[in-house]
């Protein structure tokens, strides 16, 4: 990992381990292009990839042709209003209404480890892990200072970007677009990777050509969403799991947001990624500066896979945090899906007894215990125990839940109020709303105003308060509706469209806060499911709830989805009942508890309710996660079948970091009439080492002979038919010692 600037070529190259990215600076003027992003290279000079001798790519020699250089130049980063007409990056308007803004280089700094993001989530890494460069452009006409910042790190190839932007005129500024991250690059016949879906069936992967115009996704929900994600990617046409040319961009934030590509009248490309610009508008006050969220950026010549394992090992050690980082989790039983709303101290302490003697490790109390509430109509923002349901109060079940040997967390949704509650009736203005205008509800809710600093701190102090109350060891923070109906009665009239951000930094803080003063709570992020998966979220809190679907077969899709970009640390997943009570589908339990086995894995379910048969298998299940946790919180994430995509079968493994075991899962969705086996090649294990099954006696079909790494990844292994749908098994691969 190095960043190198080369004076005389004024070429700035960043590499990681096995990539490079360069950009220079050209012309008098001191225009940013964007030269490189790939395999790494040898420091070659590559400053005759500029294109500085064509026609329009000299400005300041033929000023005739300004507007025809802006508008096909390779920018680094880009103004808008002044010629390029394709997207920029980066607008302002000024008090006289005006809008054109560009940036030139000034000065450059490169120094060792990498700047918290003030106020936002960020990848992290000390000196010595990391380098930044941190290139100090201007509007020398505006006298707006922008910042580009760069991070490499010695143990991963990601780059994370960010921009932040310094007003030094003399009057206020109106930023009312600024992107983190765009890369200028010829397109090859690429491919778009984005991720779309609903309530219930998050992150399906969708891939399309890249086509003439704009594509993309956004969100305008105030969160992240079900609907699409923050990330996309771009590949070659050929590239696979394992081969071939995949770039990706992932933003590290949880409000609105905007991926696109666009591709220009000369088939070159414009990738950007940002806050989403559509209701935004930050006032700059003189000498204000403005922190925009940051963009990991990815090449992998190794396919998709290269890019998954980027990211993985990314967030695994530069984004999460906290004491759950690298340990196994709790197994948790939650009660939503066993109760609803339906409880009270006797249910929850019969669930945690039958529990605890199956060997699950904590009991979570899921919405429903505090204020009157006993549907979801009523009482948030009331924080306080509802006693009718708890009877004895909430230190009284905690502790007796302790007795059992079982730890206790809760479920909390502090951004929201309730029309209903008490809160609201003290304080209708603290919740966000159009002054006058008859505000939506959504699930019977509206979003607490959390840009004023009086309502963070009266929630704060409530929820604080239940935390301190009793030894609560995990919370469940939750977010049931999207935003809409944008006001604030706190802030001015030119400031309304600071609010949707101004919300995503309030939960930053209230999380930060959170995470600060209770470090022994384990965090789990979730909204409506999976609805604010994403990196930003994913800095506080180790594991998000992937979805609230929960049929085994339906997560295939939504974990494929998931996987693809997040560490299966980070997957909340859970053994439900059936018939499931999203899909009402059957499923074997043992097949419920495989496809969970690959995120956090927990219990969604009566236990006292559940048949005899699927209760026996709990202890087995719950062995199954201490024996290959470590290995899937850890390892090397590989795809090798997507029933998405097939609609027969799902298929892939975690390899341990020393290769010398993997776990493969394979889920044999519909069985098929004298269908013969079916050919499974593993991967990523060692290749001249040997390995062999080592638990046959799961499944003895498979023969226990014993097969090299090479023969593994490139001949595979047959894996028999299994009598019936919605099948699964486990295949643990050990290397054979002594060979
Ligand atoms: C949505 C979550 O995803 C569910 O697990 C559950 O906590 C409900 N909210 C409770 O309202």
């Amino acid at each position: 990992m190095d960043i190198i600037y080369n004076e005389k070529r004024r070429i700035f190259k960043l590499d990681t381990a096995h990539t490079s990215y360069c950009i220079g600076i050209v012309d008098e003027e001191n225009f940013l292009g964007h030269i490189y992003y790939g395999r790494k290279l040898a420091n070659d000079d590559l400053a005759y990839l500029m294109r500085t001798e064509e026609a329009p790519f000299v400005p300041s020699r033929n000023n005739r042709d300004r507007a025809s250089f802006l508008d096909s130049f390779p920018m680094e980063y880009t103004g808008s209003g002044l010629g390029d007409y394709r997207e920029g990056t980066l607008s302002v308007r000024t008090v006289g209404g005006h809008t054109g803004v560009s940036l030139n280089y000034v000065s450059h700094k490169i120094y060792e480890g990498k700047p918290a993001l003030d106020g936002l989530p960020a990848a992290y890494g000390t000196e010595g892990e990391c380098k930044t460069l941190e290139i100090l452009c201007e509007d020398s006409f505006l006298k707006l200072q922008i910042i580009l910042l760069y991070t490499v790190f010695n143990d991963n190839d990601a780059i994370t970007r960010s921009v932040k932007v310094i007003n030094k005129g003399k009057d206020a500024v109106y930023l009312t677009k600024v992107l983190s991250a765009s890369i200028d690059m010829d397109n090859e016949g690429y491919e778009m990777i984005t991720l779309h879906g609903s309530w219930a069936r998050e992150r399906a992967i969708q891939c399309s050509p890249v086509m003439k115009g704009k594509q993309g996704v956004s969100s305008n929900r105030g969160e992240s969403g079900h609907q699409v994600h923050p990330f996309m990617a771009w590949k070659s046409r050929t590239a696979t799991q394992e081969s071939g040319d995949v770039y990706g961009m992932h933003f590290i934030y949880s409000g609105n947001f905007m991926a696109q590509i666009e591709l220009t009248q000369f088939d070159s490309m414009r990738a950007m990624m940002g806050i989403n610009p559509e209701n935004f508008c930050w006032k700059l006050e003189k000498n204000e500066s403005f922190q925009a969220p940051e963009v990991v950026c990815v090449y992998s010549a190794d396919g998709i896979g290269g890019m998954t394992r980027t990211l993985h090992d990314l967030y695994r050690k530069h984004l999460i945090r906290g004491e759950y980082r690298d340990k196994k989790r709790p197994i948790l039983i939650n009660n939503w899906e066993a109760t609803y709303f339906e409880f009270d101290t006797e249910k929850l302490l019969e669930i945690a007894r039958q529990a605890s003697k199956l060997g699950i490790e904590m009991l979570v109390m899921d919405d429903g215990w505090f204020g009157h509430r006993s549907d979801d109509n009523t009482s948030l923002g009331d924080w306080i125990v509802n006693e009718d349901k708890i009877k004895g109060g909430l230190k009284y079940l905690v502790d007796e839940v302790n007795k059992l040997g079982m730890k206790f967390g809760i479920w909390l949704e502090p951004e929201m109020i309730s029309p209903d509650s008490e809160l609201y009736r003290a304080h209708p203005d603290w919740a966000i709303a159009i002054p006058g205008r008859t505000g939506s509800l959504s699930r019977n809710q509206y979003v607490l105003d959390l840009t004023r600093k009086e309502v963070r701190d009266h929630i704060y102090d409530m929820i604080s308060a239940v935390l301190r109350s009793a030894n609560i060891e995990y919370v469940k923070w939750d977010m049931n509706r999207q935003l809409s109906d944008i006001g604030s009665y706190g802030l001015p009239e030119d400031r309304q469209g600071e609010i949707f951000h101004r919300q995503a930094l309030a939960v930053y803080e209230l999380q930060e806060r959170l995470t600060k003063d209770f470090p022994h709570i384990l965090l789990e992020n979730c909204s409506g499911g999976g609805a604010r998966f994403d990196p930003g979220m994913l800095y506080y809190s180790p594991q998000i709830w992937c979805s609230d679907d929960t049929d085994a077969v339906e997560r295939l899709a939504i974990q494929e989805g998931t996987a693809m970009i997040y560490p299966l640390s980070a997957m909340g997943a859970h053994v439900s009942d059936c018939p499931n009570h999203t899909v009402g589908r059957v499923t074997p339990f043992e097949t419920r508890g495989y496809v969970a086995l690959a995120g956090t894995f927990g219990y969604e379910l009566d236990v006292t309710k559940i048949p005899e048969e699927d209760r026996k298998m709990i202890p087995e299940q719950v062995a199954m996660y201490h024996k290959y946790n470590d290995l899937v919180r850890e390892g090397d994430y590989y795809r090798i079948a997507s029933y998405a995509e097939n609609h027969f079968y799902d298929c892939y493994e975690v390899v341990s970091k020393d290769k010398a075991e993997a776990l493969v899962t394979y889920v044999q969705v519909l069985n098929r009439p004298n269908y013969h086996s079916r050919r499974i090649r593993i991967p990523g294990l060692a290749p001249e080492r040997t390995y062999v099954i080592a638990n046959p006696g799961d499944w003895p079909e498979i023969k226990q002979i014993e097969y090299t790494g090479e023969t593994l990844h490139y001949a595979g292994i047959n894996i028999p038919p299994l009598w019936g749908d919605f099948r699964a098994r486990l295949i643990h691969f050990v290397e054979k010692k002594g060979m």
